[in-house]
């Protein structure tokens, strides 16, 4: 399915609703991976509203993305379970080695809740993590 047809499949999604504007952006950024200049066009006419003001709601809200974001992942479980295991101490540390290189993302339960912390990269699960392999995990993706 094309770009423009997963967008027209969105936004069919919610007609109808009210407020479409939020949930159309979130879906076609879970979808697409952004909300370029192209879907920010398609989303103002199907809502009959001006580019602007969805632009301008992209650029409000900080999850929203103009452009795809090609840097690697890593999912760093903050459920329950990897908390009491105090993944929070550990965050410190992989956010100084993540830098602008590696996004990280908090999830909230990766399976493993007996072996936490926890995180995944791609397909790849690590579990019992300290402070040094989380930041071994996040140098290598
Ligand atoms: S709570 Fe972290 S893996 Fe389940």
């Amino acid at each position: 399915m094309s770009s423009e047809n997963k967008i027209a499949a969105i936004i069919a999604r919610h007609s109808g609703r009210e407020g479409p504007l939020l949930p159309i952006l979130h879906d076609v950024q879970a979808e697409l991976g952004c909300v370029d200049a192209a879907a920010q066009a398609e989303i103002a006419r199907a809502l009959n509203i001006a580019r602007a003001e969805v632009h301008g709601v992209i650029s409000f809200y900080h999850d929203f993305r103009e452009e795809p974001d090609t840097r690697p992942v890593v999912e760093i479980c903050r459920a329950e379970a990897c908390q009491a295991r105090r993944v929070e101490a550990l965050i410190p540390a992989a956010e100084a080695a993540a830098g602008d290189r590696v996004r990280l993302e908090s999830v909230y339960c990766l399976g493993l809740c007996g072996m936490g912390p926890s995180a995944r990269v791609g397909n790849h699960l690590h579990a019992g993590l300290d402070e040094a392999s989380l930041v071994k995990v996040v140098n290598q993706a």
